[in-house]
């Protein structure tokens, strides 16, 4: 009897302390004064558990009791987010007001100190600069596309041999990754490609972690897997001006002298290849296995979309590549790739952090705060897309679409990405090839889980047979 008064006593006292908690914490923030409405969960945790775990309901739910703009303490910070379309807009194009990328510390750290994210102003207009022209059309339609297109065909060989199943997550991650090395340095040899690629894909798990540095942490093994990738890339730097020879790629452009522009230091130079393979590795191998997976469940879609695929190989012999006007012609391709990135919503949003005390709707956001820009309800506005949730390529055939003010699929503003038009060509390139080569099942019924990212967490699984 002693014992169970005991217990339910400290049950009392357990259930006190993490009131008397949470009620600090909320007590703390109600000092400053002006915030937004909202809670603050836990003191250090905040809420960011009920932020992960129930993920667009947490964020809905909030917004039903505070409204669009309530904050929160998710992922290690104070954090505002933002859900109303006009704000969300107006933050992505002020970034000059002191809205400044607010990405979390490991990823920072571990990008590098001049990675496009990490810098603002003129450093950042430099980076981008040079960036965009990295990526423009031209150079997309005189070398990368003819890259991407000798790529794409090699990698999609031989999947139908002996009835194969194929992991199409574990491909698609492959593709983006080894098709972006090609197109940077050349690399095709499969021993140095396979020794970058595994260093990468640490890399980017260190960039996912929090940032505890202790061995055998994943932001250790990320921070040590940056270093390898630097000084393969320092080598490989060394190795070009050793020689005579001129390259084609992108390092082989951004190592070319030229009065008109700027000229990036090795380091800088590091960090703009490291900024392609990342932003354009996971954004590409997701919608890439996203769009499979919508494709196998909607067969009137695949069908108009072998169509298109099969009208531009008949033209030409098998071993002619896609050229730019095959790709401009890719019109129903574009609109199924813009359909698979709002539906499955691949980029929930992006973060900002402020760099002093602002105004923002009538609210003050303090110094250092996170602004949590989150895009992903715009996806699913019956206003601006009727029947939201259904798979409805045809929508996108309206070109005018893709200039609305509310399209920030590939972001907003100062940041838009600017690979935009790569992506969807690398996208492209695969479904062609894939479309027309072969036909497949999904085996296994694998789970796809959509928050925080859309990912298969035991892969996804498929069986490819020749078409
Ligand atoms: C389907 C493919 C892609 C999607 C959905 C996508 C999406 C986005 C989004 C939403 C942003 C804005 C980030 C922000 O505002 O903080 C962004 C920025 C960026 N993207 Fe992409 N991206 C894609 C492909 C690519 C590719 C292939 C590249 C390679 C060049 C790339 C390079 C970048 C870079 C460097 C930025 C940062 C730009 C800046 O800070 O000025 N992206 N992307």
């Amino acid at each position: 009897m002693a014992v169970h008064v005991l217990l339910l006593l400290l049950a009392f006292m357990l259930l006190g302390a993490c009131t008397a908690l949470l009620k600090w914490n909320e007590v703390k923030y109600r000092r400053k004064k002006g915030l937004p409405p909202g809670t603050m969960g836990w003191p250090f945790f905040g809420e960011t558990t009920e932020f992960l775990k129930q993920g667009p309901s947490f964020m809905k739910n909030q917004r039903a009791r505070y409204g669009s703009l309530y904050k929160s303490h998710i992922l290690g910070c104070p954090t505002v987010v933002s859900m109303d379309p006009e704000l969300n807009r107006f933050i992505l194009m002020n970034e000059a007001k002191g809205l400044v990328p607010g990405y979390p510390q490991s990823m920072l750290d571990i990008l590098g100190k001049s990675n496009i994210a990490a810098v603002h102003g003129p450093a950042h207009r430099r980076m981008r600069g040079t960036l965009l022209a990295l990526v423009s059309p031209a150079m997309i339609r005189d070398h990368l596309l003819p890259q991407i297109d000798e790529f794409m065909r090699s990698h999609l060989s031989n999947w139908a041999d002996h009835h194969n199943t194929v992991d199409i997550q574990e491909k698609t991650k492959q593709m983006a990754f080894l098709s972006s090395l090609k197109q940077i340095a050349s690399i095709e040899s499969c021993s140095k490609a396979r020794e970058f690629m595994d260093e990468f894909f640490k890399l980017v798990l260190g960039t996912l972690s929090l940032p505890i540095d202790f061995p055998g942490t994943n932001y250790r093994r990320g921070f040590q897997a940056r270093k390898n990738i630097v000084s393969m890339l320092r080598q490989l730097l060394e190795e070009r001006r050793a020689s005579e020879e001129t390259h084609q790629d992108m390092l082989g452009y951004l190592m070319r002298e030229d009065e008109n522009r700027y000229k990036m230091t090795d380091e800088e130079i590091i960090d703009q290849i490291i900024a392609v393979l990342y932003s354009g590795y996971e954004t590409v191998s997701t919608t890439t296995m996203m769009t499979i997976k919508y494709l196998h469940d909607h067969p009137r879609v695949l069908q108009e979309l072998r169509r298109e695929h099969s009208a531009i190989r008949d033209a030409k012999e098998p071993e002619d590549p896609i050229d730019w006007n095959d790709f401009k012609s890719m019109q129903f391709t574009r609109a199924v790739i813009f359909e698979t990135s709002r539906l499955a919503t691949v980029v929930n949003g992006v973060l900002r952090k402020t760099t002093q005390d602002m105004e923002l709707s009538g609210f003050t956001i303090p110094k250092g705060w996170r602004i949590y820009v989150y895009t992903r309800e715009i996806n699913y506005d019956p206003h601006l897309y009727e029947d939201p949730l259904a798979f409805n390529p045809w929508r996108w055939m309206d070109r005018s679409m893709e200039s609305q003010n509310y399209f920030l699929l590939f972001g907003g503003g100062t940041r838009q990405c600017p690979g935009k038009e790569l992506g969807i060509a690398e996208i492209s390139t695969f479904l062609h090839y894939f479309v027309t080569r072969y036909r497949w099942e999904e085996v296994g019924g694998e789970k796809l889980m959509k928050f925080p990212r859309v990912e298969a967490p035991k892969g996804l699984h498929i069986r490819v047979r020749s078409y």
